[in-house]
């Protein structure tokens, strides 16, 4: 929406685009507002669609569906039948895989290949609190043995969720899925740059027995939909994956209703390289750690820490080896990274490219790439020489740059990685058990990874450190963020109290 060049409107013209409508109550519907907005493929820079605007009042419908729907039924649905709705929604998924990615890579921009693999974690994410809807319990304590307690876990109710463009439908399965297992009802609230992979999804939600208002989707931008979601006093929990300014307002707009909030909010992460790693792999994990999804990771390793006797080598082997990087429309499978998300998106990457030229050396990459006349493409970048303190080494770029910090030892591979107000993830390269699992435990992240750098599993917890936010998405943690606990006391004994 925020787009500093003027992006072609051919489709729009011509009448291509194709109209959504927000989800709301088990209906497609318009916005009240009236108000669209303009959704682009950010290799053609056309508009493909567009969809409501939706602002306060569309949140409010939705959360009032979304309240009926809780306690009319939803909440009390077992978890048997919440489970197999989960199941049915990861079949259809899974029956829609090539014609889910095709659209996932038009609007985001991402190669197919990463795409086809986001909807296999998606159904696979569906799947997971499928199972897991039934294996909620709660705990019996040892009380003594004239009474006996034990604790409840309930769904917090109403929750609001927002998310980021990067991975549209995944961070949909991330959010929705755990909050359907714990029987809560959801607005969900997606990027106003990649909404239409979830809206293309909500077709199947009444054909798997998504009863009417357990899941909406207001489509909109953040003051206009995002920031009404937050303050409405019916919703009970805001999950957020975003940038750090969002996630910091978020939490103060959440603060006077005391609501629950669950900020995953990024990083700088630290991708660590000793001497004795196994050289070619490391080369390929630091690429990987940052150009995968053009960049446009929380995760990203954008801090590369090379062992200074190896240092040289590898910024050239790394620089030779990002010169190959296929840069293009992610529908052209022989295209290793696509077009970034939007135009303000290349522009914000484009400035830290100029403020990196002066902090750093460059190695590689550096600007847009010459061959496409459209497109919102930045080649993969590699800055070297860089200090900690760099704002590139500093500051969330979320595009295909690398800075490169040389180290020592040990010791001060360990001070530079953690020297950063973020803490999502980090990773190490060694073949020394010793050394990488004392790193491991020294790291102030999230996540760890050792001789790999992205892999993510449903099973694990994903969430940050520090200023990357707080909370667990994904694994038995990622059901938590939307549970009460309940204590239940009860008196065995029949005697009278007797205390006045
Ligand atoms: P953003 O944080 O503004 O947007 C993320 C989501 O929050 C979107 O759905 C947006 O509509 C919503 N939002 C925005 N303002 C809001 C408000 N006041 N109240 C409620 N919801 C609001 O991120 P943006 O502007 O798209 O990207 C800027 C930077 O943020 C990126 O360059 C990157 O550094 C970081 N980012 C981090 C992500 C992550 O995965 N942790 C994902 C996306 C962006
Ligand atoms: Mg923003």
């Amino acid at each position: 929406m925020t787009t500093s060049a003027k992006p072609r409107q051919k489709a729009a013209k011509s009448g291509k685009a194709a109209a959504y409508r927000m989800y709301i109550d088990g209906k497609f519907v318009d916005g009240r507002g009236g108000k669209t907005f303009d959704v682009y493929d950010p290799a053609s820079e056309e508009v493909i669609a567009t969809c409501p605007a939706g602002g306060a009042d569309d949140i409010d419908r939705a959360v009032k569906a979304a309240h009926r729907a809780f306690y009319g039924g939803w909440k009390t649905t077992t978890a048997q039948e919440r489970g197999r709705v989960l199941l049915r929604l990861a079949e259809r998924i899974r029956a829609r895989r090539s014609e889910l990615a095709e659209l996932e890579t038009r609007n985001s921009g991402k190669p197919i290949a990463e795409s086809e693999y986001d909807m296999d974690d998606t159904a696979t994410c569906f799947e997971y609190y499928g199972g897991l809807a039934t294996k909620i319990n709660g705990e019996v304590l040892p009380v003594p043995a004239d009474a006996v307690a034990f604790a409840l876990r309930e769904p917090v109710g109403v929750a609001g969720q927002i998310i980021p463009w990067n991975y549209p439908l995944m961070m949909a399965a991330w959010k929705i899925a755990p909050a359907l297992a714990a029987g809560c009802s959801v607005v969900l609230k997606p990027a106003e740059q990649t909404p239409l992979s979830i809206l293309e999804l909500a077709k199947d939600f009444e054909t798997v027995g998504l009863p009417p208002g357990v899941v909406n989707i207001v489509t909109g931008d953040g003051p206009g939909a995002g920031a009404p979601l937050v303050t409405h006093p019916e919703v009970r929990k805001i999950a957020f994956t975003g940038s750090a300014a969002v996630g910091r307002q978020i939490m103060r707009n959440a603060a006077d209703q005391l609501k629950r909030v669950s900020l995953e909010l990024g990083g700088k992460s630290p991708n660590i390289f000793f001497s004795d790693a196994d050289f070619e792999n490391a080369v390929d994990g630091a690429l990987f750690g940052v150009f995968v999804n053009q960049g446009e990771v929380c995760s990203a390793g954008s801090r590369v820490l090379v062992q200074r006797d190896i240092y040289r080598k590898f910024v050239d082997a790394a620089a030779a080896k990002a010169k190959t990087i296929k840069v293009g429309s992610g529908l052209d499978r022989n295209n290793k990274m696509g077009p970034l998300v939007s135009a303000a998106q290349r522009d914000r990457v484009v400035r830290y490219l100029k403020v990196g030229r002066q902090e750093g050396k460059l190695a590689v990459g550096g600007g847009v790439p010459k061959q496409h006349d459209r497109g919102w493409y930045v080649e993969p970048t590699i800055f070297y020489d860089v200090d900690n303190a760099a704002r590139i080494a500093q500051e969330e770029i979320f595009g295909p740059v690398m800075s490169v910090i040389p180290f020592k030892d040990e010791a001060e591979a360990v001070r530079i990685a953690n020297a950063t107000p973020y803490g999502l993830a980090a990773a190490v390269w060694s073949r020394d058990i010793f050394k990488a699992f004392r790193v491991v435990k020294a790291l102030e992240a999230g996540i760890v990874w050792v001789n790999h750098m992205q892999p993510t599993f449903v099973e694990a917890p994903w969430g940050g450190y520090k200023a990357s936010g707080f909370g667990r998405e994904l694994g038995h943690w990622g059901v938590e963020e939307y549970l009460e606990t309940k204590q239940v006391y009860i008196n065995l004994d029949e005697k009278p109290i007797g205390w006045y």
